[in-house]
């Protein structure tokens, strides 16, 4: 659907971490990109480089008038958009599912009254719980462990089920911890990449829940964003209704990170543990088959080129962490 000609591209939750760097890989591939995001977690100074090469949306997908705003017109839906985080969900479980579950009703009713060709779905390796086997597989039974990950399991089986109703063609891409620029370590709900380099750049110990010995498939956010266009690329009889893994396919210790990290900064950082945080799990690894039979896709970034590339921008001025003023002066604008 990209591959042959420039496209109308919607990506919800464009302001955000990974919705930004969808939205400028989009821009830089010559599509027509338009951008929804209510700024809840997101943040306009994250689109920065595309001004004017974008239209930027600000509403709540929870609305309908602003999904079919955001839908008009548009070949192809992204939706990135969501309230990330299981602690947050843990918190405050009701608007995790508003913004995760409910938002994701409303834009797909906007988008088969708009007869929008392709929905894809920002899933989440959470949906798999704390299951011993690794890697996780597709087939998996998914065991949720937190209101975060219900709710990003509910989202995928909506977008299958209108995929499987024949409303729209639909895919989720069940993505296994992203990192890379432009992921603020500022929220008290950051992840943990961000949170070792902000204490690396603090000369601070880094704050390890649990023994640290707990392992992640962590993922260069490049690698997803090459997934999302290998999913909008593909044949609709190849990706329609399908769920696949998009991972790095390595699995590491949070110990380890915490070294490979001392050795990009020039000096070991130090850590300190805390109690294990409810919902969280154990081990995670993708299992890529899938993804590689049905995508062709490949982890180009590995984790350790990631992470140096992360911390290039963290400590690049002109990329500090963007527009936390900024995004407080927006967000006292009336919506
Ligand atoms: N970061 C990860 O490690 C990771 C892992 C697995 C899945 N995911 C999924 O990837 C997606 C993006 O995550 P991220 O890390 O970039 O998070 P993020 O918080 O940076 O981005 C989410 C964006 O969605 C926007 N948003 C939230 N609710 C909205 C609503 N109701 N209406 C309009 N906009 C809304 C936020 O303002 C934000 O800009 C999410 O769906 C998340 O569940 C992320």
């Amino acid at each position: 659907m990209l591959a042959s000609r420039a496209a109308k591209c919607l990506v919800t939750g464009g302001a955000g971490f990974i919705g930004s760097h969808l939205a400028g890989r989009l821009v830089a591939q010559g599509h027509t990109v338009r951008v929804v995001d209510n700024l809840s977690t997101g943040d306009e100074a994250n689109l920065a480089g595309l001004d004017g090469a974008i239209e930027f949306l600000r509403g709540d997908l929870c609305d309908l008038a602003v999904c079919r705003r955001a839908v008009a017109g548009m070949d192809v839906v992204f939706h990135v958009a969501a309230l990330p985080s299981v602690p947050r969900s843990l918190k405050d479980p009701w608007a995790s599912h508003a913004a995760n579950v409910s938002a994701t009703v409303r834009l797909l009713e906007a988008c088969v009254e708009a007869r929008v060709a392709r929905i894809i779905y920002s899933s989440s390796s959470s949906v798999y719980g704390d299951t011993p086997v690794l890697p996780k597989t597709e087939t998996a039974e998914p065991l949720p462990r937190s209101p975060y990950a219900a709710s990003k399991l509910a989202g995928e089986q909506y977008v299958l089920a209108f995929a499987r109703a024949g409303l729209i063609e639909g895919v989720a891409l069940r993505y296994f911890n992203v990192f890379g620029p432009r992921q603020s370590p500022h929220s008290a709900y950051a992840a943990v990449i961000p949170r070792f380099f902000q204490a690396a750049l603090d000369e601070r110990p880094a704050v390890v829940y649990g023994d640290g010995q707990q392992t992640r498939d962590f993922t260069y956010v490049d690698n997803v964003v090459e997934a999302n266009l290998l999913a909008a690329g593909a044949a609709g009889d190849t990706v329609n209704g399908w769920v696949v893994n998009v991972g790095a396919g390595t699995r590491t210790a949070l110990v380890g990170v915490v070294e490979i990290i001392g050795r990009i900064v020039g000096r070991p950082l130090a850590f300190v543990r805390q109690p294990p945080r409810p919902g969280d799990v154990r081990d995670s690894l993708a299992s890529l088959e899938r993804v590689k039979r049905l995508l062709g896709y490949e982890p180009k970034i590995s984790l350790e080129e990631g992470l140096r590339r992360t911390w290039t921008w963290m400590t690049d001025g002109a990329n500090t962490i963007p527009g936390r003023l900024e995004s407080e002066r927006l967000r006292r604008q009336p919506a």
